[in-house]
């Protein structure tokens, strides 16, 4: 069946991987960058089915601004790949002072997810890209109260994102299903190039995993689970993730921050 699949950061990397992959399996691919020249560099690679979508997603109004675009233009999205992410950047602290890592990696996939609900049917898939690095959750880091260094951002941001999708996969018992995968650890993409030095491990890794959680229906009924591609299977999270209340704190903080910035958007 061609599905209608939202896939953030698909210029590069994993995401870019992942979008040739859904484009050959005939998917009609929504494509979003925050570059226009690698926009348009994918989309013509892609042909005409593929249509894009600009944003920068570490600024909380962009974000918005995506999802508004979609509600406006699609009557129904099947999947969502919140992909996009970040490691390192010369300046990490956003226009709304914020710790970048966890906009892009943990706000804006946890606004498309809950802007983009209304035209996810019951049997949709959110497929949120988590990562084996995964540490506790100082909120007040995630409200951009405390600076971190790089990796515990990261690290932060991603159990956080793998946090919020349990929490609301529960809330979601008809679907659609919310599934946070670890697409394969030190895949050869500029995060880890950049991130590690190394040139890193074959990227067709992370681009399968996607390509079969999009469709399989291994995954059709997976909600709340995560998918440690490391291992290859369905695995446990780190303990934190499995903390009611603990995910309930994260998800608190993060509707705050949302109904904050979207109270400030023009
Ligand atoms: N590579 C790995 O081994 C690994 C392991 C675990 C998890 N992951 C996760 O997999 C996902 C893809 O990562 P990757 O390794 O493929 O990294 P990548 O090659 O650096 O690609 C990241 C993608 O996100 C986009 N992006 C970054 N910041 C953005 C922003 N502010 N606004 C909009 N888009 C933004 C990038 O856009 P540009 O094309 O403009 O740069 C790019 O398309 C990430 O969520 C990452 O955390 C990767």
């Amino acid at each position: 069946m061609t599905k209608t699949i939202l896939l953030t950061g698909a210029t590069d990397g994993i995401g870019l991987a992942a979008a040739r992959a859904l484009a050959a399996q005939g998917h009609r691919l929504l494509i979003h960058g925050r570059s226009a020249e690698k926009l348009a560099a994918v989309l013509a690679e892609l042909g005409p089915t593929a249509k894009g979508h600009l944003a920068d997603l570490s600024q909380v109004s962009q974000v918005a601004e995506l999802a508004r675009d979609i509600l406006a233009e699609e009557p129904r999205l099947d999947v969502l790949i919140n992909n996009a992410g970040v490691l390192k950047a010369p300046v990490t602290k956003t226009p709304d002072g914020l710790d970048l890592r966890f906009v892009v990696n943990t706000l804006a996939p946890y606004l498309l997810c809950k802007q983009l609900l209304p035209i996810m049917p019951a049997d949709g898939r959110i497929l949120n890209l988590s990562s084996a690095a995964q540490a506790p959750v100082a909120i007040p880091a995630l409200m951009g109260q405390e600076a971190l260094a790089d990796m515990e951002a990261y690290a932060q941001s991603k159990l956080a994102l793998t946090m919020f999708s349990r929490h609301l996969a529960q809330t979601l018992p008809e679907g659609p299903v919310v599934i946070a995968i670890n697409p394969g650890s030190l895949l050869a993409t500029n995060m880890v190039r950049e991130g590690f030095g190394i040139s890193g491990n074959d990227l067709s890794i992370g681009a399968e995993i996607l390509a079969r959680a999009a469709s399989d229906p291994e995954f059709a009924s997976a909600t709340g689970l995560y998918f440690d591609n490391d291992a290859g299977r369905f695995g446990p999270p780190h303990t934190d993730a499995l903390d009611d209340l603990k995910c309930a704190q994260v998800v608190e903080a993060l509707d705050k921050l949302v109904a904050l910035y979207l109270s400030r958007a023009p």
